[in-house]
């Protein structure tokens, strides 16, 4: 089987997690003999300075051709100036909706090492593992017509479209529903239904899709109340399924129950199981080349790669595995640590993680 895999370490702390995060899966790949090729590319910010655009063909092409992707994080304040048709967040969406990667699953799981590190209390966290299921291709990320123009009046209006075609919905639905079959078999969908005609169509297909799903119990939330109920009580939750945007600001929220934005992968996959894989977080311009940057949401990312992308469950566990040892040992970057823990930089942290696989 062929297993290649293209690294594409973008901005900011992009290419400080990112090297930490190939360290991991060159061992894995040592050790558990999977033939991983890998390949470097440029995307985002750093595909502007080299190519005047965020995603070159060239990076499409690589893109196209290998198993998965590994990205670490676009943007930043040096390009928040350039037009918007080449914003380094272009680059991001381009692979995605380019590459077909529809569903994107963004697990928030609690590691019991770090309940303190929660902005939650520890019982309302405690033993949290939910599933965030965000449709990521369509919705008003992508819907036409948007746009700035000017009114007559002379005053400028700026406007995006919010649209969801009944396949879109169906396929992201299907997803959903079967990952909450090989979980708990609860599955809320998030909507503003009581507002926004593409959500009611949204809910419809969802309820459509529950006849075919017996074994999962479907409910619906209003996203407001789902924001609110995240932070109250989030156990509640099981699999969660949303459209683009409201998945995107959801899952930032969830982050947070798990210590810190720094902890949560995630996997956008298209039908066929090919995907790409990156930290939800962004390429945080406060911190970069400080070397504080926690990478394991980038590590994990790595794991669910090797899970969903190249046939490679063994590896994918020992991965993860392995941070939960080195959380365990009291290895704690800037942003997940706290008293008595041993506060280590984005490399030691990646040292660790490499001692606790061998
Ligand atoms: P951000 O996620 O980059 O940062 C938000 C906060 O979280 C910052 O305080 C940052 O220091 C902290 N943080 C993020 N990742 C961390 C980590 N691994 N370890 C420790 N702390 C971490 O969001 P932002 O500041 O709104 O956006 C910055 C830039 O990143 C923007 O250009 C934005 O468009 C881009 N962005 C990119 C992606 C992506 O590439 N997938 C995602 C989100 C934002
Ligand atoms: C994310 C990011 C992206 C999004 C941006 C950078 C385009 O916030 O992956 O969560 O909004 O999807
Ligand atoms: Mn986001």
């Amino acid at each position: 089987m062929s297993r290649k895999v293209l690294v594409l370490p973008g901005d900011g702390i992009g290419p400080e997690i990112v090297a930490q995060a190939e360290r991991v899966l060159n061992v894995v790949n040592e050790k558990f003999g999977l033939g991983v090729e890998v390949e470097q590319g440029l995307v985002g910010g750093a595909a502007i300075d080299v190519h005047g655009k965020p995603l070159p063909e060239v990076t499409l092409e690589q893109a196209k051709a290998c198993d998965a992707v590994l990205l670490g994080a676009v943007g930043g304040p040096k390009w928040d100036g350039v037009d918007m048709a080449i914003r380094p967040e272009k680059g991001l969406l381009g692979l995605r909706s380019n590459l077909n990667l529809f569903g994107n699953l963004r697990p928030a799981i609690l590691y019991p090492q770090l309940a303190d590190a929660s902005s939650l209390k520890p019982e309302l966290v405690a033993g949290l593992d939910l599933l965030i299921v965000r449709e990521l291709t369509g919705g008003i990320y992508f819907g036409q017509p948007r746009g700035i123009r000017t009114l007559e009046n002379g005053e400028r209006e700026g406007y995006n479209t919010y649209v969801y075609s009944e396949s879109e919905v169906r396929r992201i639905g299907r997803q959903a529903f079967e990952a909450a079959q090989k979980r708990g078999g609860k599955l809320c969908s998030v909507d503003k239904a009581n507002v926004l005609e593409a959500t009611v169509l949204w809910r419809e297909v969802m309820n459509e899709l529950a006849k075919d799903y017996p074994d999962v119990e479907l409910s619906h939330m209003y996203v407001d109340n789902a924001a609110m109920q995240l932070v109250r009580a989030p156990k509640q939750f099981d699999v969660m399924v949303t459209g683009n945007m409201f998945g995107d600001i959801l899952s930032d929220c969830a982050a947070m129950l798990t210590g810190s934005i720094g902890m949560l992968p995630s996997a956008s996959l298209d039908e066929n199981g090919k995907g790409m894989y990156e930290p939800i977080h962004g390429s945080a311009p406060d911190i970069a080349g400080k070397g504080i940057a926690n990478p394991l949401a980038t590590i994990l990312s790595v794991a669910m790669m090797l899970r969903y992308s190249l046939n490679a469950a063994e590896a994918a566990q020992a991965i993860e595995d392995a941070v939960g040892v080195v959380l365990d040992q009291g290895y704690r970057t800037a942003d997940i640590n706290s008293e008595g823990m041993n506060l280590v930089s984005t490399e030691q942290m990646g040292d660790a993680v490499l001692a606790a696989l061998s």
